[in-house]
Formats: C-alpha cells, structure tokens, sequence
C-alpha cells in the first residue's frame, strides 16, 4: 500500500528541518527565482497584480524577498500630484529563517519584513492596495483560512493575485512510459503538498469569495534538460534526498537513471502548469 501523504510539507516547516535541509531550501527559493520559465511566470503576474506608484502592497509567503524588493520597485516611484513617496511593501513569511534570510539580502527598497502565518496575519484590516501569494497555498492547512485573510487586509477595490502549482498537470516525455506513470502516480496520490492540484482552484476559490474582474492565467512551464527542470521539480534532482516525498519508495536512483539517460540523448522534456489568477475585493 502507497503511504500516505504527509502532514506537514517542507516549505510548510522551514524552521523545522534540520539546518542542512533548510540551506537547501533556502538555495532552492533563490535558483527558483533565477529560472526563466519562473521570471516568466512573474511576469504574468506582475501584469496581473498591476502595482502602481504609491501602493500599500503585502507579499504573503514572501519566501528570500525578491519578489516584495522587485515590488517596492514598483510603488516607490512618486505619485502624480505627490511630493513623497508613499509606497511601500510588507513582506510576511511564517518562517523566521527564511525572514532572516530575506533581511539579510535587503536592498534598501521601502521593504518591511515580518515573520507571520498567512492563515492568521497580526495586521490591520483593509491596510493594503494590492497583495501577492506565490506559491504558498499549496503547502497551508487551509487555503480558504489563508484567502479569507488576504481579502480582510486588502482594501475594498484593491487587487489579490495569486500564483500557484497545479502539480497535477506534471508530465514527462523521454523516459520509459512505465516508470513515468509509477512517478506520475506518486505525484498524484503522496506528493507533499497539501493540494497538489492549488493553481487550478484559484479561479473558483476568488469567485467563491466574491471577488471581480478575475483573470486566471494558466503558463505552462517548459523543460528540456534534466538540469533546468530539477531547479522547479525535485522528483528529478539528484540533491533532493532518497527519504524525501519527492520520489516513489525504491525507485529514486533507477528514475534518476532513467532521466540523466534522456538529458544525455536530448530527449528529455518537462512541462507544469502554474496558476496566475487575480481579482479585485469588492467594495
Ligand atoms: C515555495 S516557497 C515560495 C516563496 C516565495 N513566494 C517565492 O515565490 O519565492 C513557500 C513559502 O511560503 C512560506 N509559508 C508556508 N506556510 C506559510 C504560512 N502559513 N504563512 C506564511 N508563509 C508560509 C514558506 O516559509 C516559504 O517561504
């Protein structure tokens, strides 16, 4: 029988994991951010979120803080008819290593830095313009608690855009069909996250909620060389640790096998859908 999926994912529990685990989560978050197929899923978010000068913005599981520095970027810029300044971003994560992490790589943006739990966030109600969840959603013990909260610290009229996985729609071409429906099949019924379909629920988890004018932008992110895919997919790279959730029991170094014999012929490809979805809180 097929274990069962674990309660508590890695990027759940940062601060749990042995320090070995968290510096390479840490590493992970950092080349993640550098992938091309990443930049351009932030693109399309970025598009989407739509940050403009002067903005009150929160980047909710903010992870090392790129993306809240590259934010306040953004708001930063002075207001038409303004003589200062007023932007600036509230990056929380719930862990503090990752925060100390992000403290450390500041750059002198209007960034805050606060450790917090998305699901319970110590921050006032209708305080933001515009909020940011990248990736974050699939690993908490309740998206609807988190969405609830994104909704109550975002003013009426200001936009929510959420970016997450749908590791459902993970596929492999260029290794033996058998092996990859064995993969496939882990992926589906014990990968670690909690919902490892999250990207596609985003439309109708904002719809639930009332909210409007709601774009929700599928990108589909494409690798073909075992090196850029194992940057997003750990079932395919090798520093990922045997007793991880990434791989099925036993079959970790003959899948690994397996994918290094199709990076080396040039047949190897990778594609995964993730979720851009936005929309804006009623007034
Ligand atoms: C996959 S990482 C994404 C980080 C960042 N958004 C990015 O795209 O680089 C998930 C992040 O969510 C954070 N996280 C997990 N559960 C959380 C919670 N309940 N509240 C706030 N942050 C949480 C983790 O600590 C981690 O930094």
């Amino acid at each position: 029988m097929e274990p069962a999926q674990k309660e508590r994912t890695p990027f759940a529990d940062i601060d749990g994991l042995p320090a070995s685990m968290s510096a390479m989560v840490l590493d992970a978050l950092t080349e993640m951010g550098r992938h091309p197929e990443i930049r351009r899923v932030r693109r399309v978010a970025f598009e989407a979120l739509c940050p403009q000068p002067g903005q009150r913005l929160l980047d909710a599981g903010s992870g090392a803080g790129e993306v809240a520095r590259q934010l306040a970027g953004e708001v930063a810029r002075q207001p038409a008819g303004e003589t200062q300044p007023t932007g600036g971003v509230v990056a929380l994560d719930h862990s503090a290593s990752i925060t100390a992490a992000a403290v450390s790589r500041h750059d002198g943006s209007d960034v805050r830095y606060v450790t917090g739990d998305v699901c319970a966030m110590d921050l006032p109600s209708d305080s933001f313009d515009g909020v940011w969840c990248e990736r974050v959603l699939q690993h908490v013990d309740s998206a609807e608690g988190a969405i609830a909260e994104l909704i109550r610290v975002t003013r009426p009229g200001g936009r929510i855009c959420l970016i997450d996985t749908d590791w459902s729609s993970l596929a492999f071409d260029g290794m033996p069909s058998g092996l990859g429906e064995v993969v496939m099949a882990h992926v589906r019924g014990n990968f670690t996250p909690k919902q490892h379909d999250m990207g596609r629920t985003l439309r109708r988890r904002l719809v639930a909620n009332g909210l409007t004018g709601i774009t929700a932008t599928p990108v589909t992110c494409l690798f073909t060389s075992p090196e850029s895919a194992a940057v997003v997919l750990p079932m395919v790279n090798p520093r990922v640790p045997e007793e991880s959730w990434a791989t099925p029991p036993g079959l970790r170094d003959e899948w690994l096998a397996c994918v290094d014999a199709a990076g080396a012929s040039g047949t190897f490809l990778a594609v995964l859908t993730i979720w851009v979805v936005a929309g804006t809180v009623p007034g």
